[in-house]
Formats: C-alpha cells, sequence, structure tokens
C-alpha cells in the first residue's frame, strides 16, 4: 500500500511538471499562507512568474528561494546603508533575480543607480575548466556537460523585453570576461551578484566588480558550496587568498557574500 502510495505521488509530480506545475505538500502550503505578506516572497513570487516560462518552473527549489533572499536581504542593506554605485548581475539566465534587484532598486526611486546584466544569452555555460570537474558531480560526461549548457540557455529578446520600462537597466550579450570590456568598465559598483556557475567567468567577474567598489560594497556568488559547480568556490577561495576584504559569510544553502 506504501509502495503504491509512492509509485501514484511520483506519477502524479511528473505528470503535474511536465505540464509546468509543482506538487506542493499541505504543510508548506500552510506555512506560505502563514507568510503571505512576506514582501520578499511577494517579489520572489512576481519575478519568478514574470521571467520564467511555464515549463521552466516545475524544477525551481527551496534552495534557490533562500539564495535569493540572501541577494534580497544585501540589496536592502546596501540601499539603507547608501553604498554608493551601480547594481550588477553576471548570469541572468531568463532574468529572475536580476528582476528582483531591478524591482528593488525602482521601488526605492534610486533610479540613478543602473542595473547591468551580463549573459552569453548562447545557450548556457562557458567551456568547463579542470577546476569544474574537481568532485564527482563536477566531473560530468560530454552528453552531460551539453545537458547543463542546454538547460541553463536563454534569449536576449525575453531579457531585453522585461527590463523595456526601465530605463535604468543595461543589458550586456557575450562571454564573461571578454564582455566586461565595455561602458561597465567605467562605472563603480555597490552590488554584484555573480551566478555564472563556472571557475573562469566567477573569477574574472569577481576581480572585476571588486577593483571598482568602496569598502562595505558587496559580492554575491551564488553556486559557492556547490558540489556540482566545485569552480566557484575555488574562483572565490583564490581570490581571498589574495584580497583583502571586511566581511566573508558562507550561507547554509549554497552562496556567498564577501563585503570589501
Ligand atoms: C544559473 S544561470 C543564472 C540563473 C539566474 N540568476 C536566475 O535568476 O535564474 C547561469 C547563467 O550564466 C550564463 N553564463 C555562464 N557562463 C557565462 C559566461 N562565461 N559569460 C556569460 N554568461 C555566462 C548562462 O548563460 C546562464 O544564463
Amino acid at each position: 500500500m506504501k509502495k503504491m502510495k509512492h509509485i501514484m505521488k511520483d506519477g502524479v509530480k511528473y505528470g503535474l511538471q511536465k505540464l509546468g506545475y509543482r506538487l506542493v505538500p499541505e504543510r508548506v502550503i500552510q506555512q506560505y499562507s502563514e507568510r503571505s505578506n512576506d514582501p520578499y516572497l511577494s517579489v520572489y513570487d512576481r519575478a519568478d512568474r514574470i521571467a520564467n516560462p511555464a515549463n521552466d518552473r516545475a524544477g525551481d527549489d527551496f534552495s534557490k528561494e533562500r539564495r535569493f533572499y540572501t541577494l534580497y536581504q544585501g540589496a536592502q542593506q546596501i540601499l539603507k546603508n547608501n553604498v554608493s554605485g551601480d547594481f550588477a548581475e553576471c548570469g541572468s539566465k531568463h532574468g529572475h533575480s536580476a528582476y528582483i534587484l531591478a524591482d528593488i532598486i525602482k521601488s526605492s526611486s534610486q533610479v540613478a543607480r543602473k542595473l547591468w546584466i551580463f549573459d552569453s544569452f548562447e545557450g548556457g555555460l562557458s567551456d568547463k575548466t579542470d577546476k569544474d570537474r574537481s568532485t564527482d558531480l563536477g566531473d560530468t560526461t560530454v552528453r552531460k556537460t551539453k545537458n547543463q549548457k542546454d538547460r541553463f540557455s536563454s534569449s536576449y529578446d525575453h531579457v531585453k523585453n522585461l527590463f523595456k520600462d526601465m530605463g535604468f537597466v543595461e543589458i550586456i550579450k557575450g562571454w564573461i570576461p571578454q564582455s566586461l570590456d565595455c561602458a561597465a568598465k567605467e562605472r563603480r559598483y555597490a552590488l554584484a551578484h555573480i551566478d555564472v556557475d563556472l571557475y573562469e567567468p566567477t573569477k574574472a567577474a569577481i576581480e572585476f566588480f571588486y577593483d571598482r567598489m568602496d569598502e562595505g560594497a558587496m559580492i554575491i556568488v551564488d553556486d559557492y558550496g556547490s558540489k556540482t559547480f566545485p569552480g566557484c568556490q575555488s574562483a572565490v577561495d583564490e581570490f581571498l587568498e589574495t584580497h583583502t576584504h571586511s566581511f566573508f559569510l558562507v550561507s547554509h544553502t549554497l552562496g556567498c557574500v564577501i563585503i570589501k
């Protein structure tokens, strides 16, 4: 009977996922309704609905919701402490976290701050180095690496359309690090969200933004601690060995925060 229940649940879950829905246990819904006035969850869900095509929301998880909460809090702190400079995101995919950042800037009326969005928009990740393969999960076969690339593909036009009414958002299409060589070089930064999964672009992006930041500015690296993308942690750890910083915090559910 128990086994039958499991099989039925898996079947329903799979069917719903195919249709672009999620199966959420009642106890989780209760928890959500208790928090229905939570301003973070409201912007997280709104951004998710707007940015992510229905068939791409099924794989969403609570780890991501928690990681983006770190981002949300970080951005609020930056505004509260008046740390000057633009916001930036490397790795936007369909624009979920970028939309959260844009919404925070817009609601604060500090639209003199720009939000720079960098993504290849070319079918996903750049090539893996040995540092990206240094764990069992990172060491993917050629076919699996291609699947990862395909999974992260996104459309420039879709993301451009998301921000069409937000003149403070600049979208730069191209591969990091080469794409960093643009007007963004001349700006200062208060917050950089790095979500490009692999060693080389993560390292290049951290170095680029840190050089253009004042004390109190913040870098958040989404995949620090990921076993699937171990190169992220290597990039951050190597950077910390050679640069001074005031705080380094590791989140319990992946991701880390560096404060200059
Ligand atoms: C995990 S996704 C980002 C998720 C996103 N922050 C969100 O809110 O859903 C990683 C993104 O990084 C981009 N990317 C990976 N390597 C890159 C590189 N070297 N240059 C530019 N974009 C890159 C991919 O195209 C992909 O959109």
